[in-house]
């Protein structure tokens, strides 16, 4: 699309945006603005509801592909042995129709409002052996022990986190040692990133 174009419907939406947001929508900008917990549960409704949908197509593509390459890492474990999964930011849980079979899998989001959306969506695979749900900013990643994780998997959320690189190190002290049964590695978005050691 010509970029004047563009740029037109970009100022004409941000003008309507404005506009409902100070007319129609005002109590829902006021509470916005006034209470943190109101925009959590918001994002958590919104995001789980319809903008995700609105987007799926595109970003099945980055997940497929995640999920392509932990096939690939786990090719040759023994199968019997269930692998021991953190996902983190894990919302509704769009990730949980490309896990492979004999997972355990333990989620952490810091948004306690994606809890029920999480809930709902886990009946619908039963071959994921659920864990439990840790509500905490994945900067702490407090009471989960060190070494406990074959495979740490998070998409889309560094996209919203305060500190990566704090991320990045409790990744790097939850995932078992590198000798033990898989490379050290970190599904991040599309990719997998080594860890360097200086985190
Ligand atoms: C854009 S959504 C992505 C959800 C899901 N991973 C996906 O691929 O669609 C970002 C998610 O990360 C969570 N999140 C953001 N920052 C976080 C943090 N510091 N610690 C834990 N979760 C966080 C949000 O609550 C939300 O569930």
């Amino acid at each position: 699309m010509n970029s004047s174009i563009l740029a037109v419907l970009y100022i004409f939406f941000g003008i309507t945006w404005w506009f409902l947001a100070l007319t129609c929508d005002l109590p829902l900008t006021v509470l916005l603005i006034l209470s943190t917990n109101f925009i959590s549960a918001f994002f958590s409704w919104s995001y789980a509801t319809f903008l995700e949908q609105f987007v799926k197509n595109i970003i099945d593509v980055a997940r497929k592909k995640t999920f392509q390459i932990l096939a690939e890492n786990i090719e040759d474990r023994n199968s019997l042995v269930p692998l021991e999964v953190l996902e983190i930011g894990v919302g509704h849980g769009p990730n949980l129709k490309f896990y492979p079979e004999k997972c355990k899998l333990t989620i952490l989001d810091k948004n306690k409002f994606f809890e029920k959306f999480f809930s709902n969506n886990k009946k619908k695979y039963p071959h994921i052996s659920y864990q439990k749900t840790i509500i905490q900013p994945a900067e702490q990643m407090k009471g989960i022990e060190d070494n406990s994780f074959d495979v740490v998997v998070s998409t889309f959320l560094h996209c919203s986190c305060d500190d990566s690189v704090a991320v990045l190190r409790k990744v790097k002290r939850v995932l078992k040692p590198v000798s033990e049964r898989f490379p050290l590695y970190f599904i991040f978005n599309n990719y997998i990133l080594y860890i360097p050691p200086f985190i």
